[in-house]
């Protein structure tokens, strides 16, 4: 199939602005939207009865599996463990009968992700894989598959396979809690009506993209660029500081907001820039103590939240970037643009092969 840039600069930009089209799709193959419930495809097991998750994958594959492990914790109530897939293949985990394992890839043939799979199999585990391409090997040897449906996707950073992979685990996980009798019929119809928002929320996001532009000068001149979140917004701030590393090659990390006081506030200066990322939540207070810490020790912020977030969050030295209020279950979905934007163009400033930055590979088929 022959794919062009349209009318972007690079696939990534491209595959950036495509996600409120295709995240429809996704969600399509998974939701009822006259009864707002999810449907899932006929599956060999019974979610009612699965004791323990694990999740496996590699690079921004395994930060979608990072925040899935909030939802099915808390919708389904069910223990998840979740591993880099070259440590799960080698940490000989006591995997129990009862348990399902989910990989998660864009391409199906990482090896890692396919060695853990096998694994997991030999270990008596029911596998579910979360792909995008439903010929690769993984989806082939799975016990069940969940096609993600993003569409071919050429940029090296993944970015809409990263929102149909978020996509299609909120509504496994939205499918467990039902069949554990954690969710209501009530609960799931909301759930279901916050997905439906998703794509008008991710094209009211993408509106942010010029404010973006002018704030990632900024960041082009740092050296070190530090990602916190709490919550969901935890594996967001890993996959932030990984997009900005991979194609823009600024060193950056990504940390849990609440642990910056156990290690990394002995970097903040008034040359670090720090992006926030913390919608009005439940834990938001507690990240904007955080923030303080940072503004105290001169670190530039860059605060990306909602009105409310905004309005509440008086700290010096900070740009925002304001997001609409939305419901906190479908908000990594949507905060994922901001993040996205905020590593393109930077890269773009500095001059890298966006879509295919130095020494990264799409597929990583070698251990
Ligand atoms: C490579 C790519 C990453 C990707 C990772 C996992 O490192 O550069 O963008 O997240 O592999 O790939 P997968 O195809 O398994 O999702």
């Amino acid at each position: 199939m022959l794919v062009d840039k349209g009318n972007h600069r690079h696939f990534m930009a491209k595959e950036i602005y495509e996600q409120p089209e295709v995240i429809p799709h996704t969600f399509g193959h998974y939701i009822d939207p006259t009864k707002e419930t999810v449907v899932l495809p006929e599956l060999p097991l019974d979610l009612g009865s699965v004791t323990h998750i694990s999740i496996t994958a590699c690079g921004t594959a395994l930060y979608a599996g990072a925040v899935a492990e909030y939802w099915f914790e808390r919708f389904a109530r069910v223990p998840v463990s979740i591993d880099i897939a070259s440590e799960f293949r080698y940490r000989e985990t006591p995997l129990q009968p009862g348990g399902i394992t989910i990989v998660i890839s864009q391409s199906g043939e990482t090896a890692d992700t396919l060695a853990s799979l096998r694994y997991a199999k030999e270990l008596g585990q029911k596998v579910v894989a979360v792909v995008n391409v439903p010929t690769s090997t993984i989806a082939r040897e799975a016990d069940v598959v969940l096609p993600t449906l993003a569409g071919v996707e050429i940029g090296v950073a993944s970015t809409k396979a990263f929102t149909c992979q978020l996509a299609t685990l909120a509504c496994l996980a939205v499918a467990t809690g039902r069949a554990k009798g954690v969710l209501t019929s009530d609960d799931e119809h909301r759930l279901v009506r916050a997905m439906m928002e998703v794509p008008r929320l991710m094209t009211e996001a993408l509106k942010l993209s010029p404010e973006i532009e002018l704030l990632s000068r900024t960041l082009a001149k740092a050296q070190d660029v530090l990602y916190l979140g709490r919550g969901t917004n935890y594996p967001l701030a890993l996959e932030g500081a990984l997009k900005l590393k991979e194609i823009s090659y600024i060193h950056a990390e990504g940390y849990a907001a609440g642990e910056l006081k156990h290690g990394p506030i002995a970097l903040i200066d008034e040359k670090m820039p720090v992006v926030v990322i913390a919608p009005y939540d439940r834990v938001f207070e507690k990240t904007v103590s955080n923030m303080e810490e940072v503004a105290a020790r001169g670190g530039r912020i860059i605060l990306v939240t909602d009105q409310k977030g905004a309005d509440l969050a008086n700290v010096t030295a900070m740009q925002k970037l304001i997001l609409p209020e939305m419901p906190a279950t479908i908000a990594p979905l949507i905060y994922s643009i901001p993040v996205q934007l905020i590593a393109y163009h930077t890269a773009v400033l500095m001059g890298t092969d966006v879509d295919q930055p130095r020494n990264l590979a799409k597929s990583v088929t070698v251990e």
